[in-house]
């Protein structure tokens, strides 16, 4: 493992992550030392519309994958509608690879509680929830705690701070399905329905969770709330780039010494995040990875110094996405990653529309085939048609995203399935793994 350069360490700017290492930083009493709920206190004192501003202001985008302007998506919700408003944050995280959101939860859950009281009082909802994913059981439990102590201490529930302010706080746990993440799948879940993407328009700003006006943000969109309320917004645009302002996390795993979350400013490179997070393994040589995770075009070596914010990576032909950065070497194929990368989405596909229900499903059977030493060259050209009428062509983003990689790697790697193709790479599946390709 080799050791950061001072200029390199000095690109990490721990804000959202910052008390996350203090001992029990997830009980109220440790937040309420290190300045947590005096963000709510201001906030209160302002008007509600005022905070839409600051947010918009601040330049904070949305940090679920599509960089949405936060404080525009607020100021959608109609106000005086005399219908009841809801904030719901998605803390579903599902992309293969990204692992922000859970640790934020399990060890600052109070920045999110303390970012939901704000919110909903920005937008004027008196009811939030928070949408967990089933399997992330410690975080949820976490999550429940804290409420309780928010609770308990006047912040959460009727009259808030003596303000005249209710919010009541429910935090959801889903079943555990990749697209209950997206947002209207999520607002059906929550239903009772099954999740499955909703038509839009309408969209959630106006007929959301139960026909009325919904917020749906990110975990840690809504985190970084009580940060901009407390620093101002030029303190959140003097972090990231001109259109990407902020800290971010990004989450490093693969073929690196020391895999986790490192936030830095929007606009850090992978050169400079391996760097932090210890180099490359020994022996290892960077080859592909995925700016966003796996939903996103992969990118290569050559894309070493790509800013890693929302423009630089879509001038470099990809996403920003989650900012989660798997990371590839030249042990690994692009061939296989993408293979295991489909079989996700063809699991995933919630099945509602032909072109990925589909789709996913034949394509899987390609690359086995592939795999498995019997691929034609004709097989790379069905690839490409079926991505061609997947992509553009589904009803939620699933299948687009299921696309990136299949079409990237055969933009960057031809020659990786040629070789599976004639002959010179060994199958890596057996006869017994085709089963179904044909
Ligand atoms: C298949 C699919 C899965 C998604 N999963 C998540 C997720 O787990 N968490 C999340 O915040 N956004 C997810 N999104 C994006 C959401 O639809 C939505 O854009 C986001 O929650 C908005 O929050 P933001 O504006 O704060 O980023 C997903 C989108 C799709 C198409
Ligand atoms: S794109 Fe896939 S996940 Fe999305 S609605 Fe269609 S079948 Fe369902």
């Amino acid at each position: 493992m080799t050791t950061p350069r001072p200029e390199t360490l000095a690109k990490l700017t721990p804000v959202l992550t910052r008390r996350w290492i203090s001992p029990d930083a997830w009980r109220i009493g440790s937040y309420e030392n290190l300045d947590g709920y005096a963000a709510l206190r201001k906030a209160l004192k302002a008007h509600p519309d005022d905070l839409i501003q600051l947010i918009k202001d601040s330049g904070l985008r949305g940090r679920g994958g599509a960089g949405f302007p936060t404080g525009l998506k607020w100021g959608f919700i109609p106000q005086g509608d005399g219908k009841p408003h809801y904030l719901v944050v998605n803390a579903d995280e599902g992309e293969p690879g990204t692992c922000k959101d859970l640790p934020l939860m399990t060890h600052d859950p109070h920045s999110l509680v303390e970012g939901v009281i704000i919110a909903s009082y920005a937008i004027r909802a008196n009811r939030a929830y928070i949408y967990i994913r089933g399997e992330a059981v410690h975080a949820a439990r976490r999550l429940r705690n804290a409420v309780a102590e928010a609770q308990a201490k006047g912040y959460l529930g009727r009259n808030i701070l003596g303000t005249g302010f209710d919010l009541e706080l429910v935090v959801h746990s889903g079943a555990g399905a990749y697209i209950c993440g997206e947002e209207t799948a999520l607002l059906d879940s929550l239903e009772g329905f099954r999740g499955q993407p909703r038509l839009r328009p309408p969209f959630p700003a106006t007929h959301g969770l139960y026909a009325s006006p919904t917020v749906v943000n990110n975990v840690g969109t809504i985190a970084s709330v009580p940060y901009i309320v407390l620093g101002g917004a030029d303190w959140w645009k003097s972090m990231g780039t001109e259109k990407s302002s902020g800290p971010m996390i990004y989450s490093l795993s693969g073929r690196i010494a020391n895999p986790g979350q490192f936030e830095c400013g929007l606009g850090v490179t992978l050169r400079e995040l391996i760097e932090l997070a210890g180099g490359m393994q020994p022996g290892h040589q960077l080859r592909f990875w995925t700016p966003g995770g796996s939903s996103t075009p992969l990118l290569t070596a050559e894309h070493l110094d790509v800013p890693l914010d929302f423009e630089g990576v879509a001038a470099a032909g990809s996403i920003l996405g989650t900012t989660a950065t798997q990371i590839f070497s030249d042990q690994d194929c692009p061939v296989y990653a993408t293979y295991r990368w489909l079989e996700f989405y063809h699991h995933e596909s919630c099945g509602k529309c032909t072109p990925c229900r589909e789709g996913n499903y034949w394509m899987v059977r390609v690359y086995r085939r592939i795999l498995a030493g019997q691929g034609t060259h004709e097989d790379l050209d069905t690839l490409l048609d079926t991505c061609d009428n997947i992509l553009g062509r589904s009803f939620c983003g699933l299948g687009d995203g299921a696309t990136s990689s299949v079409t990237s790697s055969l933009q960057y790697f031809k020659q990786d399935y040629l070789d599976y193709i004639e002959g010179r790479t060994a199958p890596k599946l057996s006869d017994k793994q085709l089963v179904g390709a044909h």
